[in-house]
């Protein structure tokens, strides 16, 4: 290595006294033999300058300081690295967090082309994998009954709400995401039958515009329904929840890419639009805290989601990524005292996304889904409370093979968040945070979102569902479950 940077420095050295020797030997040409030899001078002329500058003014690079202008064709190869990876040299199986071969199941069903593969799985199954474990009784794909699923029938509810689908789009604000892939979500949640979840970014029109059934998700600085000083307000809060399509409420406590975490919106990001749907002035930095102000302890906690299960008068559901499991269990305990039950608790994994987030929150806290799911629901069963609730589940269950695994692992129904937005044509390449998506998704950019096709993409979501939905009772049959109710541990094998 030393030995490459001595050789990298004498080239850098001998590189810049040929640049400046080409640029005067330019300039005397152009003097004295031709003219356009001038062009070429002010080109070497600039190059000369640009390296004299990065190894001799500029201080904060020291790459560039050593070796000048040799040293920014490093930076160009790592800027291009991930997209040279990606297309040239990654296995079909390595990419993160979705492989290709996981990507393209979801592009290939979200197109309603066909969705076979052929000649044997590429995973390595006997090294740490979960299965389901099939029957050798299968039944016939028309004995399996369609799926269905009411929160806020063990409170007797007037106003419960079903689902006829495993799946549930999970909560991504508009703020995160841009108003033609809000757009182009919610029309194909209402062609598909499925709810879309607002986020924490508050209940835009966009959410609205297609038509579907919208679970309005209050995040911790209840944008839409907040004070100035980020109290409930308990009457715009009560206009959200009686508006005709918002059929539940979440509360979310945390999710699975930055547990304990809030956020931040800075001021330079607050358009008029934004400011308006989450109630918040545009001439300072807007905070999410790290919790709901009202939630202090266990018993505040259930207390406000009393509070909001009476203003609402909708299933109320409360997100956690899970951390330390005796908390959740005295909250559980807070919740029998008080005889105050969630209509569901979705637990997000710690494998999950987000608009943006520091790289240690999503990379070391919080616990992941399969094994967060065996915690919650052995402390339910304990407590004998698994009947007060619906447990949703979220983390990578892109797929309908996981997605009944995590239902046999405890879980009512599923959420997905990155599901969706591959089903709009993401291609994971990992700019949500910039506002650069290049296919128009995570940006507010005009230009990248011309090319989202609202009602084209509708149908790309509409077709994810309906075929991820024929699958799933697909392998229901094979595995002789007539009712994706009837999944339990025993549906599962872990190599
Ligand atoms: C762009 C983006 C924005 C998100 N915004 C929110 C949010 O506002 N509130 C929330 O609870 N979760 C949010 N999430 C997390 C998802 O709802 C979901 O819990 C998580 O990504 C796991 O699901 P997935 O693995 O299917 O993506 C967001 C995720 C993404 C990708």
């Amino acid at each position: 290595m030393v030995r490459l940077a001595i050789d990298l420095q004498e080239t850098a050295q001998w590189g810049a006294k040929f640049l400046y020797l080409i640029t005067i030997i330019t300039l005397f040409l152009g003097i004295y033999l031709h003219p356009g030899y001038i062009v070429l001078f002010v080109i070497f002329g600039i190059l000369s300058g640009f390296n004299f500058y990065l190894k001799n003014i500029q201080t904060k690079h020291a790459l560039l300081r050593n070796f000048g202008i040799l040293a920014t064709v490093r930076y160009f190869m790592e800027s291009i690295g991930p997209e040279m990876r990606q297309y040239f040299y990654l296995s079909d199986t390595e990419e993160r967090p979705f492989n290709r071969t996981e990507r393209a199941d979801v592009y290939r069903k979200s197109k309603n082309i066909d969705s076979t593969e052929s000649f044997g799985t590429q995973l390595d199954i006997d090294k740490g994998a979960t299965m389901l474990r099939h029957s050798m009784f299968p039944l016939s794909k028309k004995d399996v009954e369609e799926f269905s699923l009411t929160f806020g029938d063990e409170r007797k509810l007037k106003s419960q709400f079903t689902i006829n689908k495993a799946i549930m789009i999970s909560a991504m604000s508009f703020g995160s995401l841009g108003a033609n892939a809000v757009m182009a979500l919610s029309l194909g949640a209402h062609k598909a039958g499925i709810p879309i979840n607002t986020g924490e970014g508050g209940l835009s029109t966009y959410h609205l515009s297609g038509g579907a059934d919208v679970i309005y998700q209050m995040g911790t600085a209840k944008f839409g329904c907040r004070n100035n000083d980020g109290t409930l307000n308990e009457e715009k809060f009560q206009k959200i929840a009686q508006t005709h399509q918002v059929k539940m409420v979440e509360i979310k406590f945390s999710q699975g890419a930055k547990p304990g975490k809030g956020g931040l919106l800075p001021k330079e990001k607050i358009t008029e639009e934004i400011a308006k749907i989450r109630h918040v002035g545009m001439d300072k930095d807007v905070v999410s805290p790290s919790r709901h102000m009202e939630c202090d302890n266990p018993k505040n906690t259930v207390k406000f989601i009393k509070k909001i299960q009476d203003l609402s008068e909708l299933p109320v559901g409360i997100k956690f990524c899970l951390g330390d499991i005796k908390e959740f269990s005295v909250l559980i305990k807070e919740m029998k005292k008080q005889k105050v039950f969630p209509d569901y608790i979705a637990v997000d994994g710690a494998e999950g996304a987000t608009g943006a987030a520091p790289k240690s929150f999503m990379d070391n806290v919080g616990v992941p889904l399969f094994a967060s799911l065996k915690q919650v629901c052995n402390v339910l069963e304990k407590e004998k409370v698994r009947n007060k609730l619906k447990v949703v589940a979220s983390g990578k269950l892109i797929n309908p093979g996981k997605q009944i695994a995590a239902l046999a692992t405890g879980a009512d129904a599923i959420y997905t968040a990155r599901g969706f937005l591959l089903s709009l044509g993401c291609i994971q390449a990992l700019q949500c945070n910039k506002g650069t998506c290049p296919a128009g998704i995570t940006t507010h950019d005009p230009v990248l979102q011309r090319g989202l096709d609202v009602e084209a993409k509708s149908e790309r979501v509409y077709n994810y569902v309906k075929n991820s939905n024929y699958e799933f009772k697909e392998l229901l049959s094979a595995l002789g479950v007539k009712n994706a109710s009837k999944l339990g541990i025993q549906h599962l094998y872990h190599s």
